[in-house]
Protein backbone atom coordinates (compact mmCIF):
# COMPACT_ATOMS: atom_id res chain seq x y z
CA UNK A 1 0.00 0.00 0.00
CA UNK A 2 1.05 3.69 -0.66
CA UNK A 3 0.73 5.91 2.46
CA UNK A 4 1.04 9.72 3.57
CA UNK A 5 1.07 10.51 6.51
CA UNK A 6 0.56 14.20 6.94
CA UNK A 7 2.53 16.11 9.75
CA UNK A 8 6.20 17.19 10.51
CA UNK A 9 6.56 16.74 14.48
CA UNK A 10 8.10 14.18 16.75
CA UNK A 11 4.96 12.39 17.01
CA UNK A 12 5.20 12.16 12.44
CA UNK A 13 8.18 10.89 13.34
CA UNK A 14 7.39 7.84 15.70
CA UNK A 15 4.19 7.21 13.39
CA UNK A 16 6.67 7.17 10.45
CA UNK A 17 8.72 4.80 11.95
CA UNK A 18 5.85 2.69 13.30
CA UNK A 19 4.28 2.58 9.54
CA UNK A 20 7.37 2.02 7.82
CA UNK A 21 7.90 -1.50 9.48
CA UNK A 22 5.08 -2.80 8.19
CA UNK A 23 4.63 -5.51 6.30
CA UNK A 24 1.63 -4.07 4.37
CA UNK A 25 3.61 -1.33 3.12
CA UNK A 26 4.54 -0.38 0.10
CA UNK A 27 5.68 3.22 -0.14
CA UNK A 28 5.47 5.82 2.66
CA UNK A 29 5.24 9.53 2.01
CA UNK A 30 5.01 12.27 4.42
CA UNK A 31 4.70 15.87 3.74
CA UNK A 32 6.05 17.83 4.81
CA UNK A 33 7.93 15.69 6.91
CA UNK A 34 11.88 16.57 8.81
CA UNK A 35 15.37 15.25 8.54
CA UNK A 36 14.37 12.14 10.84
CA UNK A 37 11.61 11.19 8.86
CA UNK A 38 13.38 11.06 5.81
CA UNK A 39 15.37 7.90 6.99
CA UNK A 40 12.54 6.13 6.82
CA UNK A 41 9.90 7.89 4.60
CA UNK A 42 10.29 9.99 1.24
CA UNK A 43 9.46 13.57 1.94
CA UNK A 44 7.55 16.02 0.13
CA UNK A 45 7.40 19.68 0.69
CA UNK A 46 3.84 20.44 0.80
CA UNK A 47 2.69 22.24 4.03
CA UNK A 48 0.19 20.22 6.05
CA UNK A 49 -2.02 23.46 5.84
CA UNK A 50 -2.33 22.77 2.03
CA UNK A 51 -5.35 20.41 2.11
CA UNK A 52 -5.91 21.24 -2.16
CA UNK A 53 -2.26 19.98 -2.67
CA UNK A 54 -2.31 17.64 0.01
CA UNK A 55 -5.49 15.99 -2.02
CA UNK A 56 -4.01 16.27 -5.55
CA UNK A 57 -0.78 14.30 -4.52
CA UNK A 58 -2.40 11.86 -3.04
CA UNK A 59 -4.56 11.01 -6.05
CA UNK A 60 -1.17 11.88 -8.58
CA UNK A 61 0.79 9.08 -6.72
CA UNK A 62 -2.24 6.57 -5.46
CA UNK A 63 -2.11 6.97 -2.23
CA UNK A 64 -4.62 3.99 -0.47
CA UNK A 65 -4.47 5.35 2.98
CA UNK A 66 -3.57 8.99 4.34
CA UNK A 67 -2.94 9.35 8.15
CA UNK A 68 -3.70 12.72 9.53
CA UNK A 69 -1.58 13.29 12.59
CA UNK A 70 -2.72 16.49 13.75
CA UNK A 71 -5.85 17.97 15.20
CA UNK A 72 -5.28 21.59 13.34
CA UNK A 73 -5.97 18.98 9.94
CA UNK A 74 -8.23 17.12 10.99
CA UNK A 75 -10.71 19.92 12.86
CA UNK A 76 -10.07 21.76 9.43
CA UNK A 77 -11.65 18.92 7.27
CA UNK A 78 -8.79 17.52 5.92
CA UNK A 79 -10.66 14.10 6.44
CA UNK A 80 -13.17 14.89 4.39
CA UNK A 81 -11.41 16.11 1.93
CA UNK A 82 -9.50 12.80 1.43
CA UNK A 83 -12.54 10.85 1.22
CA UNK A 84 -14.43 13.08 -0.89
CA UNK A 85 -11.61 12.68 -3.84
CA UNK A 86 -12.10 8.53 -2.82
CA UNK A 87 -8.80 8.28 -0.89
CA UNK A 88 -9.18 6.08 2.16
CA UNK A 89 -7.73 8.30 5.78
CA UNK A 90 -7.39 8.19 9.48
CA UNK A 91 -10.53 10.73 10.73
CA UNK A 92 -11.90 11.67 12.54
CA UNK A 93 -14.22 13.93 9.97
CA UNK A 94 -14.35 17.65 10.65
CA UNK A 95 -17.70 17.14 12.22
CA UNK A 96 -16.54 14.29 14.61
CA UNK A 97 -13.59 16.31 15.45
CA UNK A 98 -15.40 18.37 17.22
CA UNK A 99 -14.29 16.15 20.19
CA UNK A 100 -11.37 18.08 20.33
CA UNK A 101 -12.75 21.64 18.72
CA UNK A 102 -15.27 22.80 21.00
CA UNK A 103 -14.33 21.93 24.61
CA UNK A 104 -18.03 23.56 25.68
CA UNK A 105 -19.59 20.61 23.32
CA UNK A 106 -17.84 18.19 24.94
CA UNK A 107 -18.96 19.36 28.62
CA UNK A 108 -22.45 19.43 27.63
CA UNK A 109 -21.78 15.85 26.02
CA UNK A 110 -19.87 14.79 29.38
CA UNK A 111 -23.26 15.96 31.56
CA UNK A 112 -25.66 14.48 28.94
CA UNK A 113 -24.36 10.96 29.07
CA UNK A 114 -23.17 10.84 32.94
CA UNK A 115 -18.93 11.73 32.16
CA UNK A 116 -17.10 12.48 35.52
CA UNK A 117 -15.38 15.68 34.54
CA UNK A 118 -15.55 19.37 36.60
CA UNK A 119 -18.55 21.01 37.53
CA UNK A 120 -18.51 23.70 34.39
CA UNK A 121 -21.28 26.53 32.71
CA UNK A 122 -20.35 27.93 29.16
CA UNK A 123 -20.53 31.69 28.61
CA UNK A 124 -20.68 34.17 25.68
CA UNK A 125 -20.10 37.31 28.12
CA UNK A 126 -17.97 38.20 30.44
CA UNK A 127 -20.33 39.07 33.32
CA UNK A 128 -22.27 36.36 34.04
CA UNK A 129 -18.38 34.47 33.54
CA UNK A 130 -17.55 36.38 36.53
CA UNK A 131 -20.26 35.92 39.02
CA UNK A 132 -20.21 32.04 38.11
CA UNK A 133 -16.65 31.47 38.50
CA UNK A 134 -16.81 33.30 42.00
CA UNK A 135 -19.49 31.00 43.25
CA UNK A 136 -16.89 27.92 42.62
CA UNK A 137 -14.20 29.26 44.02
CA UNK A 138 -11.00 29.95 43.81
CA UNK A 139 -8.19 27.93 41.58
CA UNK A 140 -11.14 28.22 38.74
CA UNK A 141 -10.56 27.10 35.53
CA UNK A 142 -11.43 29.37 32.47
CA UNK A 143 -10.98 28.10 29.03
CA UNK A 144 -11.13 29.11 25.49
CA UNK A 145 -13.90 27.19 23.54
CA UNK A 146 -12.23 26.21 20.62
CA UNK A 147 -8.56 25.50 19.38
CA UNK A 148 -6.11 27.44 20.96
CA UNK A 149 -2.41 25.36 20.31
CA UNK A 150 -2.27 24.24 23.59
CA UNK A 151 -2.44 27.56 25.30
CA UNK A 152 -6.31 27.96 25.77
CA UNK A 153 -6.30 27.34 29.50
CA UNK A 154 -6.29 29.92 32.35
CA UNK A 155 -5.90 28.50 36.15
CA UNK A 156 -6.72 31.60 38.07
CA UNK A 157 -5.73 31.51 41.43
CA UNK A 158 -7.37 34.78 42.57
CA UNK A 159 -10.56 36.67 41.69
CA UNK A 160 -8.51 39.34 40.36
CA UNK A 161 -6.99 36.42 38.02
CA UNK A 162 -9.93 34.83 37.11
CA UNK A 163 -11.32 38.24 36.15
CA UNK A 164 -7.99 39.36 34.30
CA UNK A 165 -8.24 36.25 32.52
CA UNK A 166 -12.00 36.06 31.60
CA UNK A 167 -11.68 39.71 30.04
CA UNK A 168 -8.33 38.94 28.49
CA UNK A 169 -10.39 35.83 25.89
CA UNK A 170 -13.33 38.02 25.56
CA UNK A 171 -10.88 40.90 24.32
CA UNK A 172 -9.64 38.01 21.80
CA UNK A 173 -6.49 37.20 23.74
CA UNK A 174 -6.54 34.02 22.35
CA UNK A 175 -8.37 34.59 19.30
CA UNK A 176 -11.37 33.36 17.51
CA UNK A 177 -11.37 30.10 20.24
CA UNK A 178 -12.25 32.84 22.93
CA UNK A 179 -15.88 33.94 21.37
CA UNK A 180 -16.91 31.34 24.05
CA UNK A 181 -15.01 30.31 27.23
CA UNK A 182 -16.08 27.52 30.01
CA UNK A 183 -15.65 28.64 33.23
CA UNK A 184 -14.88 25.05 35.81
CA UNK A 185 -14.16 23.62 38.82
CA UNK A 186 -10.33 23.25 39.11
CA UNK A 187 -9.74 19.08 40.14
CA UNK A 188 -6.96 17.94 42.13
CA UNK A 189 -4.66 15.04 41.65
CA UNK A 190 -2.41 13.63 38.94
CA UNK A 191 -2.39 13.77 35.41
CA UNK A 192 -2.56 11.13 33.05
CA UNK A 193 -2.77 10.28 28.66
CA UNK A 194 -4.84 7.32 27.79
CA UNK A 195 -5.20 6.82 24.11
CA UNK A 196 -7.87 4.25 22.45
CA UNK A 197 -8.22 3.67 18.93
CA UNK A 198 -12.54 3.63 17.47
CA UNK A 199 -13.90 2.68 14.02
CA UNK A 200 -17.35 4.85 14.82
CA UNK A 201 -18.81 1.83 16.42
CA UNK A 202 -16.26 -0.91 18.05
CA UNK A 203 -13.38 0.59 20.28
CA UNK A 204 -10.05 -0.87 21.50
CA UNK A 205 -8.05 0.49 24.11
CA UNK A 206 -3.90 1.56 22.99
CA UNK A 207 -2.59 2.29 25.82
CA UNK A 208 -1.26 4.93 28.83
CA UNK A 209 1.20 7.31 29.22
CA UNK A 210 2.34 10.77 31.10
CA UNK A 211 3.28 13.84 29.34
CA UNK A 212 5.42 16.75 31.43
CA UNK A 213 3.57 20.30 30.19
CA UNK A 214 5.62 22.84 31.75
CA UNK A 215 8.98 23.86 30.73
CA UNK A 216 11.09 23.30 33.60
CA UNK A 217 12.52 20.77 35.91
CA UNK A 218 9.60 19.98 38.90
CA UNK A 219 6.55 21.32 36.61
CA UNK A 220 7.20 24.56 37.01
CA UNK A 221 7.22 28.23 34.09
CA UNK A 222 4.98 28.26 31.01
CA UNK A 223 2.96 25.38 29.61
CA UNK A 224 4.76 23.57 26.25
CA UNK A 225 3.32 21.25 24.09
CA UNK A 226 5.05 18.59 26.24
CA UNK A 227 9.13 18.38 27.30
CA UNK A 228 9.25 14.77 27.65
CA UNK A 229 7.05 11.26 28.62
CA UNK A 230 6.78 7.74 29.72
CA UNK A 231 5.02 4.52 29.21
CA UNK A 232 3.10 3.06 31.11
CA UNK A 233 2.05 5.57 33.61
CA UNK A 234 2.11 3.89 36.83
CA UNK A 235 -1.06 5.75 37.65
CA UNK A 236 -2.85 4.20 35.48
CA UNK A 237 -2.94 0.80 36.70
CA UNK A 238 -4.65 -1.87 34.37
CA UNK A 239 -7.66 -1.88 36.02
CA UNK A 240 -8.32 2.15 36.05
CA UNK A 241 -7.50 1.65 31.91
CA UNK A 242 -10.43 -1.05 31.99
CA UNK A 243 -12.39 1.97 33.93
CA UNK A 244 -11.68 3.93 31.73
CA UNK A 245 -12.59 2.31 28.74
CA UNK A 246 -16.46 1.65 30.68
CA UNK A 247 -16.80 5.01 31.55
CA UNK A 248 -14.98 7.46 29.31
CA UNK A 249 -14.80 5.58 25.96
CA UNK A 250 -17.45 3.14 25.15
CA UNK A 251 -20.44 5.83 26.46
CA UNK A 252 -18.76 8.68 24.45
CA UNK A 253 -18.61 6.91 20.79
CA UNK A 254 -21.78 5.33 21.57
CA UNK A 255 -23.43 9.11 22.11
CA UNK A 256 -21.30 10.15 19.08
CA UNK A 257 -22.76 7.33 17.00
CA UNK A 258 -26.06 8.34 18.70
CA UNK A 259 -25.70 11.55 17.02
CA UNK A 260 -25.01 10.59 13.66
CA UNK A 261 -21.03 11.99 13.82
CA UNK A 262 -19.68 8.78 14.16
CA UNK A 263 -16.34 8.92 15.63
CA UNK A 264 -13.23 7.35 13.70
CA UNK A 265 -10.01 7.45 15.12
CA UNK A 266 -7.85 7.91 17.82
CA UNK A 267 -9.35 9.12 21.51
CA UNK A 268 -6.76 10.84 22.96
CA UNK A 269 -8.30 11.32 27.17
CA UNK A 270 -6.37 13.75 29.40
CA UNK A 271 -7.44 12.49 32.69
CA UNK A 272 -7.00 13.79 36.25
CA UNK A 273 -6.76 10.91 38.78
CA UNK A 274 -8.48 12.29 42.05
CA UNK A 275 -9.33 11.00 45.25
CA UNK A 276 -13.24 10.16 43.72
CA UNK A 277 -11.37 8.30 40.85
CA UNK A 278 -10.59 9.30 37.35
CA UNK A 279 -12.18 12.51 35.67
CA UNK A 280 -12.11 13.57 32.45
CA UNK A 281 -9.71 16.96 31.71
CA UNK A 282 -10.42 16.96 28.15
CA UNK A 283 -10.33 15.05 25.06
CA UNK A 284 -8.44 15.35 21.96
CA UNK A 285 -8.48 14.04 18.81
CA UNK A 286 -5.05 12.38 18.03
CA UNK A 287 -2.27 10.64 19.22
CA UNK A 288 -0.39 12.97 21.80
CA UNK A 289 2.95 14.48 21.29
CA UNK A 290 5.27 13.52 22.65
CA UNK A 291 2.78 10.81 24.23
CA UNK A 292 3.04 9.22 20.39
CA UNK A 293 7.03 9.06 21.03
CA UNK A 294 6.84 6.37 23.70
CA UNK A 295 3.63 4.59 22.54
CA UNK A 296 4.83 3.42 19.47
CA UNK A 297 8.24 2.28 20.55
CA UNK A 298 5.94 -0.49 23.07
CA UNK A 299 3.71 -1.36 20.06
CA UNK A 300 4.44 -5.05 19.01
CA UNK A 301 1.30 -5.47 16.51
CA UNK A 302 1.43 -3.91 12.76
CA UNK A 303 -0.18 0.05 13.57
CA UNK A 304 -0.69 -0.05 9.82
CA UNK A 305 -3.35 -2.69 10.31
CA UNK A 306 -4.98 -1.36 12.93
CA UNK A 307 -5.16 2.53 11.78
CA UNK A 308 -7.41 0.84 9.01
CA UNK A 309 -9.40 -1.52 10.57
CA UNK A 310 -10.08 1.70 12.27
CA UNK A 311 -11.05 3.54 9.06
CA UNK A 312 -12.65 0.46 7.57
CA UNK A 313 -15.57 -0.39 10.46
CA UNK A 314 -13.42 -3.75 11.36
CA UNK A 315 -12.05 -3.26 14.47
CA UNK A 316 -14.05 -5.48 16.57
CA UNK A 317 -12.13 -8.56 18.12
CA UNK A 318 -9.17 -6.74 16.70
CA UNK A 319 -6.69 -7.04 19.41
CA UNK A 320 -3.05 -5.30 19.67
CA UNK A 321 -0.04 -6.47 21.46
CA UNK A 322 2.01 -4.00 23.76
CA UNK A 323 5.79 -4.93 25.10
CA UNK A 324 5.81 -5.04 28.73
CA UNK A 325 9.21 -2.84 28.37
CA UNK A 326 8.69 0.92 29.75
CA UNK A 327 9.48 3.68 27.23
CA UNK A 328 10.79 7.19 27.91
CA UNK A 329 10.98 10.59 25.55
CA UNK A 330 13.45 13.95 26.72
CA UNK A 331 12.33 16.50 24.54
CA UNK A 332 15.60 18.27 23.44
CA UNK A 333 14.26 22.09 22.89
CA UNK A 334 15.49 25.57 21.61
CA UNK A 335 16.59 27.96 23.90
CA UNK A 336 13.47 30.40 24.56
CA UNK A 337 10.69 28.23 23.50
CA UNK A 338 7.89 27.81 24.08
CA UNK A 339 8.89 32.11 23.37
CA UNK A 340 11.02 32.66 20.59
CA UNK A 341 13.80 30.67 19.91
CA UNK A 342 17.19 30.54 17.29
CA UNK A 343 17.21 28.33 14.40
CA UNK A 344 19.43 27.01 12.13
CA UNK A 345 22.26 25.60 14.60
CA UNK A 346 23.68 22.48 13.76
CA UNK A 347 23.34 19.63 15.67
CA UNK A 348 25.73 17.45 17.20
CA UNK A 349 26.39 13.53 18.40
CA UNK A 350 23.18 12.61 16.86
CA UNK A 351 24.98 9.11 15.65
CA UNK A 352 27.12 8.44 19.17
CA UNK A 353 23.48 8.43 20.86
CA UNK A 354 21.42 7.00 18.29
CA UNK A 355 23.89 3.46 18.76
CA UNK A 356 23.12 3.24 22.43
CA UNK A 357 21.47 0.67 23.77
CA UNK A 358 17.77 0.89 23.71
CA UNK A 359 17.93 4.36 21.94
CA UNK A 360 15.85 5.53 19.06
CA UNK A 361 15.61 9.54 18.73
CA UNK A 362 12.76 11.23 16.81
CA UNK A 363 13.22 13.97 15.16
CA UNK A 364 10.95 17.11 15.55
CA UNK A 365 12.21 20.09 14.55
CA UNK A 366 14.98 19.38 12.19
CA UNK A 367 16.15 20.02 8.64
CA UNK A 368 18.88 18.60 6.75
CA UNK A 369 20.89 21.49 5.15
CA UNK A 370 24.31 20.89 3.05
CA UNK A 371 24.55 17.42 4.80
CA UNK A 372 24.11 18.50 8.19
CA UNK A 373 20.73 18.67 10.88
CA UNK A 374 20.13 21.44 11.85
CA UNK A 375 17.90 22.88 14.63
CA UNK A 376 14.86 24.53 12.93
CA UNK A 377 11.75 24.32 15.81
CA UNK A 378 11.42 24.93 19.58
CA UNK A 379 11.38 21.12 20.02
CA UNK A 380 13.76 19.90 18.46
CA UNK A 381 14.25 16.17 19.21
CA UNK A 382 12.78 13.17 21.11
CA UNK A 383 15.32 11.35 22.74
CA UNK A 384 13.28 8.13 23.49
CA UNK A 385 14.47 4.88 25.27
CA UNK A 386 12.91 1.43 26.02
CA UNK A 387 14.30 -0.55 29.16
CA UNK A 388 12.93 -2.95 31.72
CA UNK A 389 10.72 -0.01 33.42
CA UNK A 390 10.99 3.98 34.07
CA UNK A 391 14.26 4.28 35.59
CA UNK A 392 15.82 1.80 33.17
CA UNK A 393 14.20 3.97 30.15
CA UNK A 394 15.50 7.38 32.01
CA UNK A 395 18.88 6.75 32.88
CA UNK A 396 19.46 5.17 28.80
CA UNK A 397 18.05 8.45 27.55
CA UNK A 398 19.72 10.76 29.68
CA UNK A 399 22.95 8.98 28.58
CA UNK A 400 21.76 9.83 25.31
CA UNK A 401 20.80 13.02 26.08
CA UNK A 402 24.34 14.04 27.11
CA UNK A 403 26.14 12.86 23.85
CA UNK A 404 23.80 15.76 21.81
CA UNK A 405 24.44 19.26 21.83
CA UNK A 406 23.50 22.26 19.88
CA UNK A 407 24.18 25.98 20.57
CA UNK A 408 21.22 26.91 22.48
CA UNK A 409 19.72 23.58 23.06
CA UNK A 410 18.01 22.47 26.32
CA UNK A 411 16.00 19.58 28.33
CA UNK A 412 14.34 19.16 31.41
CA UNK A 413 16.32 16.70 33.51
CA UNK A 414 13.61 15.21 35.70
CA UNK A 415 11.32 13.30 32.80
CA UNK A 416 9.72 10.34 34.91
CA UNK A 417 10.00 11.81 38.29
CA UNK A 418 6.63 10.97 39.25
CA UNK A 419 6.89 6.93 38.08
CA UNK A 420 10.03 7.00 39.73
CA UNK A 421 8.72 8.90 43.43
CA UNK A 422 5.86 5.87 43.62
P1 LIG B 1 -6.18 21.36 28.31
O1 LIG B 1 -5.76 22.34 27.25
O2 LIG B 1 -7.64 21.19 28.45
O3 LIG B 1 -5.36 20.11 28.26
O4 LIG B 1 -5.69 22.01 29.68
C1 LIG B 1 -4.32 22.26 29.88
C2 LIG B 1 -3.94 21.86 31.26
O5 LIG B 1 -4.67 22.62 32.22
C3 LIG B 1 -4.28 20.41 31.59
O6 LIG B 1 -3.31 19.54 31.14
C4 LIG B 1 -4.37 20.48 33.10
O7 LIG B 1 -3.07 20.43 33.66
C5 LIG B 1 -4.93 21.83 33.36
N1 LIG B 1 -6.38 21.76 33.58
C6 LIG B 1 -7.36 21.93 32.66
N2 LIG B 1 -8.58 21.80 33.22
C7 LIG B 1 -8.37 21.60 34.54
C8 LIG B 1 -9.22 21.42 35.68
N3 LIG B 1 -10.56 21.48 35.57
N4 LIG B 1 -8.65 21.23 36.89
C9 LIG B 1 -7.31 21.19 37.01
N5 LIG B 1 -6.45 21.36 36.00
C10 LIG B 1 -6.96 21.57 34.77
N1 LIG C 1 1.21 16.24 24.77
C1 LIG C 1 0.02 16.99 24.70
C2 LIG C 1 -0.69 16.95 23.42
O1 LIG C 1 -0.30 16.28 22.48
O2 LIG C 1 -1.73 17.59 23.32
Amino acid sequence: MNILLVGSGGREHALAWALSASPMLTKLYCAPGNAGIAEVAECVPIPATDFPALVEFAKSRRIDFAVIAADAQLVGGLWDRFEAAGIRALGPSKAAAVLEGSKGFVKDLCAEIGIPTAAYRRFRDPATAKAFADTIGFPVVIKADGLAAGKGVIIAASKAESDRAIDFMFEGGFGDSGHEIVVEEFMEGEEASFFALSDGKNVIPLAGAQDHKRVGDGDVGPNTGGMGAYSPAPVLTPALEARAMDIFVRPTVAAFARKGLGYMGVLYLGLMITKNGPKLVEYNCRFGDPEAQVLMPRLKSDLLTALLAARDGVLSDFDLRWKDEAALTVVMASKGYPGAYEKGHEIFGLDAAASLPGITLFHAGTERRDGKIVAVGGRVLNVTATGKDVAEAQARAYDAVSRIHWNGSFHRSDIGWRALKR
